[in-house]
This record gives C-alpha cells, sequence and structure tokens, in this order.
C-alpha cells in the first residue's frame, strides 16, 4: 500500500558475546578504521548505533547499549536486528553467555556470523570454539553446517576484513529491503534527557525516510524532529532505512525498544501520545494497587 520502490538495505548488526570476550574492542577496532576520514577526529559522541562504509557495503551497527532495545523487542516478537555477530575468545572458549546469545538468535530466528576473537594469543584455540558451538547446533560451513566462523584479532585487526564481508555475504541472503520514499518509521535504540537540549532519543531507520521536520510518535512520546545528528554529531536533514540518528525535538523520552513511526497530523500525534500516557499512567496505578 506503501508507493515507493522496494531497494536493498544494509544489514543492522548487534554485537553480543560473552563478558570480556572482546565486543567492544571488536567495535572500537572497526569503528576507528571504518569511520570515514574527515568526517571526525574519531569518536566525538557516544551513540548507541552507528553505521560504516565497509568498502563491500555499508553495515550499521547497534552498539552495546542496544541490548535493551534489542530485549525489549524480542520480548515483543519483534526484530530489530537482521545479523547477530557472536564474539567467542578463542582462548577461553564458550562461556554462559556466549549460549546465552546463540539462544536469544535462535529464538528470535536471526542468524549467527561467528567472531573467533583474540586469536593473536599464544594459547588461542579456534577448533575449541567450533567443537563447543558444533556440540550446541552452531555447526560451521567447513563441517556442513550454515554459520561462518571468521578467526579475527580486535587488538591487531587480524580477519576483520573477513568478518565484515561474512557479514555482509550473510546480508545477501537475507534480501533485506526496504522502500526509502515511504515515511519513516524504526525502532528507539536508547533515550536520554540532556541538560541543554531536551530529550534525545537515538532511532533506528528501519524503513522509510526521517526527515527533519517530521512528527513522530514515538512509544508515549510525540514531536517534531528539530534537529538530527548522525554518530559523529554531525547535523543531517534525513535518514534512510538501515540508519541510526539521534534526534531532537520529542516531548519526552521513549523507552529503548520503543516503535515510531512519522505521521502526518500533528494534532493526531498528540492525542495518540497523550491517550498512552494515561493508559501507561492507569496501568501503572492499578500495578501499585495490587
Ligand atoms: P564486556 O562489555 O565487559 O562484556 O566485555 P567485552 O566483550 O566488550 O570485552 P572488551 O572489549 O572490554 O575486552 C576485554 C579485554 O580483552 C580487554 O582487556 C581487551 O583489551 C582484551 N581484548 C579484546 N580483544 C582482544 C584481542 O583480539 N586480543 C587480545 N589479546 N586481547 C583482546
Ligand atoms: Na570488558
Ligand atoms: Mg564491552
Amino acid at each position: 500500500e506503501i508507493a515507493g520502490e522496494q531497494v536493498e538495505r544494509a544489514p543492522v548488526v548487534t554485537v553480543m558475546g560473552h563478558v570480556d570476550h572482546g565486543k567492544t574492542s571488536l567495535l572500537d577496532y572497526i569503528r576507528k578504521t571504518r569511520v570515514a576520514a574527515g568526517e571526525s577526529g574519531g569518536i566525538t559522541q557516544h551513540i548507541g548505533a552507528y553505521h560504516v562504509e565497509t568498502g563491500h557495503g555499508m553495515v550499521s551497527f547497534l552498539d552495546t547499549p542496544g541490548h535493551a532495545a534489542f530485549t525489549a523487542m524480542r520480548a515483543r516478537g519483534a526484530q530489530l536486528t537482521d545479523i547477530v555477530i557472536l564474539v567467542v575468545a578463542a582462548d577461553d572458549g564458550v562461556m554462559p553467555q556466549t549460549e546465552e546469545a546463540v539462544n536469544h538468535a535462535k529464538s528470535a530466528g536471526v542468524p549467527l556470523v561467528i567472531a573467533v576473537n583474540k586469536i593473536d594469543k599464544e594459547d588461542a584455540d579456534p577448533e575449541r570454539v567450533k567443537n563447543e558451538l558444533a556440540q550446541r547446533d552452531v555447526l560451521p560451513e567447513e563441517w556442513g553446517g550454515d554459520v561462518q566462523f571468521v578467526n579475527v584479532s580486535a587488538k591487531t585487526g587480524e580477519g576483520i576484513d573477513a568478518l565484515l564481508d561474512a557479514v555482509l555475504m550473510q546480508a545477501e541472503l537475507l534480501e533485506l529491503k526496504a522502500i526509502p520514499e515511504a515515511p519513516g518509521r524504526g525502532v528507539v535504540v536508547e533515550s536520554r534527557l540532556d541538560k541543554g537540549r531536551g530529550p534525545v532519543a537515538t532511532l533506528l531507520v528501519q524503513n522509510g525516510t526521517l526527515k527533519q521536520g517530521d512528527i513522530v510518535l514515538a512509544g508515549l512520546q510525540y514531536g517534531r524532529v528539530r534537529a538530527m545528528l548522525d554518530e559523529n554529531g554531525k547535523p543531517v536533514k534525513t535518514a534512510g532505512p538501515s540508519i541510526p540518528v539521534e534526534i531532537l525535538g520529542l516531548d519526552g523520552t521513549p523507552g529503548a525498544g520503543d516503535e515510531f513511526t512519522v505521521v502526518s497530523n500533528e494534532k493526531k500525534a498528540r492525542e495518540v501520545a497523550l491517550f498512552r500516557q494515561g493508559k501507561y499512567r492507569e496501568i501503572k496505578l492499578q500495578r501499585q494497587q495490587q
């Protein structure tokens, strides 16, 4: 029913794995080496999501704070991420949170790409990681399964190109599509109240295009998009499918995992938001009284 042509969109990727297996290091390495030169002097701003140009295609990443949104969305059966990169330290092997991530991805129906990390370490044992995951039905391609395993080091950068290629290969199989001409809609990754700027929300556009000046309904909140910033804090006027942006102009802070939509009528947006806020208060009150 939405007019416009379906086009390929970039994959949205979440990095998961056991504590200290190198999730942040891996993301930092990718961000440092892939943030377009001249765009910024490095990581100027914390944002829970960002996109990178890999040379073979674009990839959007949800950083660790995005996990709250991931969990909230999963609880509703909705999907925030297209692919999970599961980081497993080669010197440590499969650990409880590794298994948890495998179960999360499986129940959400999200394909895994395995980053066998810390391959630079002397006691790295990538074969052991393969064995341990194979025992949990995560079968490597070279053993007849359909999961790509890539040996990487977030310290030296070894294998990271191959990891991004594996992600893009997986994305191709998924045939991810969106309609850029449609009104923007997607998910709230995180939000906060900024002293000077008021409510700031990080949104991931899943379909359509979000534009400065749009009226947005996001969870219990609404507002006109006063300004949009990319992950480097640079002002942008539009954000298309799979692109994360920070927006200013909402009347409050929506929850991680809340859906957002662009609506054409500001009065209607306010009514819906107020209705939702009223309902929310009612439910909260009922819970307190129980
Ligand atoms: P949490 O967010 O606390 O769960 O940890 P994490 O998975 O984000 O791991 P993090 O990136 O914080 O890395 C944990 C430790 O492992 C740090 O001391 C890193 O420097 C180290 N580390 C990460 N990747 C590598 C790697 O490829 N090689 C080596 N030698 N060390 C690594
Ligand atoms: Na850590
Ligand atoms: Mg971390």
